[in-house]
């Protein structure tokens, strides 16, 4: 089964085509990063009208390097939440017409749902159950992967998401947008134990995150240092604050994991780029003998082939969508039925 896959829940439009779930014939994407970089962060207008500008050619150029006709498609998967809200409309209302122009199956899927089968193209022997930590820019969670379709929220950041902290803190220290990769190379090097940030729980939900008392922490360490004429220790600094994050993000999934027993962890999202989490992650699993499933690099971030990926697995448990198909902002990765 051949689906076109439409990512649009952003500032990046991407568009794949996958055959049966784990096999990407052409996976196609249009940054939008150097746009938002002159704002230091992604403006949603722009996001939407950039991605209006070119989700037609870009399919296009999927169906051409997939070797794919317009008639061989099966169907239309698309990102119908969580998101900018105005950038999800532009992809749901794209693959709307797509299928309804070709009479073929339009099949929503959640966004977070997407980056967690990222593991499946990567990882052909992975199946569920597993425990999957879902940390991007917008999203921080630990999910309960119970099969391909069932899947509940286990704890989650009660403010920020890890990825925007990041984002936040390198804006400050003006390295670059989006701030994860730039960091994460920045703290190469440093000591880790410089600086002190903390590190919140959430009393009486263990599997909680809060990250924002660790933003405002770094970001006041920042300008005290500027207000006092010192200059920060900029590699020790980003080590520091990617441990914080790290002895945030890990220790929960490994309690997620333990109480789970299903012995597999995977990770998803644009942080998984991380190479703090993952190493972190790598020797943890490795105490705890649990198998350790990261995404490749390039499939951490938004595309359209996690999507194509889930889309499938979506088909086969029936969900489709209608010309009445809507985006949502917001939308538990528990995916209740809404159309
Ligand atoms: O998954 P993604 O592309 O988009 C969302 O769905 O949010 O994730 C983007 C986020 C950004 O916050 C970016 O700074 C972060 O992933 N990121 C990283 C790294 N690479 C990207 N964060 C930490 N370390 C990285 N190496």
């Amino acid at each position: 089964m051949k689906l076109l896959a439409v990512e649009s829940s952003c500032d990046e439009t991407a568009v794949a085509v996958v055959e049966d779930g784990r096999t990407v014939l052409s996976d196609v994407i249009a940054s939008q990063i150097e746009m938002h970089t002159i704002y230091g962060g992604v403006v949603p207008e722009i996001a939407s009208r950039k991605h209006v500008e070119v989700i037609a050619s870009l399919a296009g150029q999927a169906l051409a390097q997939a070797g794919v006709t317009k008639a061989g498609l099966d169907g239309v998967a698309v990102t119908c939440a969580p998101g900018l809200i105005g950038a999800v409309l532009v992809g749901v209302n794209f693959a709307k017409s797509v299928a309804y122009a070709l009479d073929v199956p339009l099949i929503p899927v959640h966004h977070v749902r997407g980056h967690i089968a990222a593991n499946y193209i990567a990882h052909p022997e992975l199946e569920p159950p597993f425990v999957c930590l879902c940390v991007s820019g917008g999203t921080t969670a630990l999910v309960d992967v119970k099969t391909y379709t069932d899947m509940e929220l286990l704890g989650a950041t009660r403010d920020d998401a890890a990825g925007e902290c990041f984002d936040k803190v390198a804006r400050v220290l003006g390295i670059g947008y989006p701030g994860g990769g730039p960091m994460d190379r920045l703290a190469q090097g440093g000591d880790d134990k410089k600086y002190e940030l903390p590190r919140a729980q959430v009393h009486g939900a263990e599997l909680d995150m809060s990250f924002s008392g660790l933003k405002t922490a770094a970001l006041n360490l920042i300008h005290n240092a500027e207000q006092k004429g010192e200059s920060l220790d900029l590699p020790s600094f980003a080590a520091s604050f990617g441990r914080a994050v790290s002895d945030t993000l890990v220790p929960r999934t490994m309690l997620a994991a333990e109480r789970l027993g299903y012995g597999k962890v995977a990770v998803a999202g644009g942080v998984a780029a991380n190479s703090r989490v993952r190493g972190d992650l790598e020797s943890a699993c490795a105490r705890r003998g649990e198998k350790l499933f990261l995404p490749p690099l390039k499939l951490c971030g938004d595309n359209g082939a996690m999507i194509g990926c889930q889309g499938y697995y979506e088909y086969l448990a029936g969900r489709r969508g209608d010309a009445s198909l809507n985006g949502y902002a917001n939308m538990d990765v528990g995916f209740p039925s809404f159309s």
